[in-house]
């Protein structure tokens, strides 16, 4: 079978977390300290705070904004369920804006019509390993007085006209074993602001500044050296790894028929997470199908938006429609693009979809 993903760990990785664990220092400490260091090198920034998953990050994040009750942030319907929970567990509302169709992340043109008095935040997200189109969106943010937390959790490395996603507003990673890199679990925050920086700090480790004086509400997110020595090894290998990605990419766009290779705007650098392809209407189940039959793993990101989920319907009284991300739902199909593939898994992944399409 040719999996979807694949998580690559070396002995590099064994061997760190081998010292962690003989170091007696398993919990936060020096190797997270490192982790933060690399990570805020890697996007540019001046700090990074890592925290225990993608989904933490989001939720210290907007709290770090000072997000809450009755405040609303705009984001995309079309993303892993964790972008827009982190805004619900503040107790703020997550309002979608539907997406463009050729990249799947959120229509910049569609942002200021949803602000209202009560729009606290912008969470663009960026999917599947491509920057959002981040100028539209800070210059409206900053025409609003608006926080920017980006959701780059599937876009490690990936840069917008030569800069890092992650490094223009809040930025926030997950380091889960599918994703570019990974920790086992994991999350980041990255951001140039002192304060933003301080406050997630703080909330991270129980609203404490001083040992056992709790100025604030806070939590347990805290990440383990273990995680961390693992995530320190990972990003070493991170820039090959995507550009072998990238490769994987390019051939797959240069030899696959009938259906829509991922587009990529100019000025963007994609790091597919993700080769997310389009199948015309009514055909998609059946070429996954296939596929799984003949031995590859394509899977549906995502079959249902965010806006249409039964606890968001249920639970939050959403009733919306949002017709690009609904219909990107009905098409789009994720074939493997990792690393680990070899040129012969390439081929059969193409030969697969064509012997399908042209069926
Ligand atoms: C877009 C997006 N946001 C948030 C998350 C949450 O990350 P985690 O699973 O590490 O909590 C993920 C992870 O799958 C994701 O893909």
């Amino acid at each position: 079978m040719i999996h979807i993903a694949k998580p690559q760990i070396g002995d590099e990785e064994k061997q760190a977390v081998l010292e962690v664990l003989d170091s007696g220092m398993i919990a936060q400490g020096p190797r997270v300290k490192a982790f933060e260091e690399a990570f805020a090198a890697l996007c540019g920034v001046k700090h990074a705070i890592a925290t225990t998953s993608g989904t933490t990050a989001l939720h210290v994040a907007l709290l770090a904004h000072g997000i809450g009750e009755s405040d609303q942030v705009v984001t995309s319907p079309f993303t892993f369920i964790a972008s827009a929970n982190a805004v619900l567990y503040t107790g703020a509302h997550p309002v979608f804006i539907d997406i463009d169709q050729t990249t799947y992340n959120i229509d910049p043109a569609l942002i200021e019509a949803a602000i209202t008095p009560h729009t606290k935040a912008i969470l663009p997200v960026h999917l599947f390993g491509l920057s959002c189109d981040m100028d539209p969106i800070m210059k409206i943010a900053r025409k609003h007085n608006l926080a920017v937390i980006e959701d780059a959790c599937q876009s490690h490395g990936a840069t917008y006209r030569g800069k890092r996603v992650g490094s223009f507003g809040t930025g926030t990673f997950s380091f889960y074993p599918t994703k570019n890199m990974t920790s086992a679990e994991g999350g980041m925050i990255t951001t140039n602001d002192d304060f933003i920086s301080e406050k997630c700090r703080v909330i991270r480790q129980h609203g404490m500044r001083r040992r056992y004086y709790h100025d604030e509400l806070g939590f347990n997110f805290r990440m383990t050296d273990v995680h961390a020595a693992i995530g320190l090894e990972q990003l070493k290998k991170l820039e090959g790894r995507n550009q072998q990605r990238g490769a994987n990419a390019e051939f797959l766009s240069k030899h696959l028929r009938g259906v829509t290779a991922p587009h990529v705007p100019a000025g963007c650098e994609h790091v597919y997470h993700q080769y997310t392809v389009r199948v015309p209407a009514g055909k998609r189940d059946a070429l996954r199908a296939y596929l799984q039959e003949n031995g590859v793993g394509a899977e549906v990101y995502y079959p249902l938006p965010v806006h249409k989920q039964a606890v968001y319907i249920e639970e939050f009284g959403y009733k919306i429609t949002l017709p690009v991300a609904e219909q990107a739902a009905l098409e789009v199909l994720s074939l493997p693009v990792h690393p680990a593939l070899s040129q012969s898994d390439l081929e059969t992944i193409v030969s697969k979809v064509n012997e399908f399409m042209a069926g």
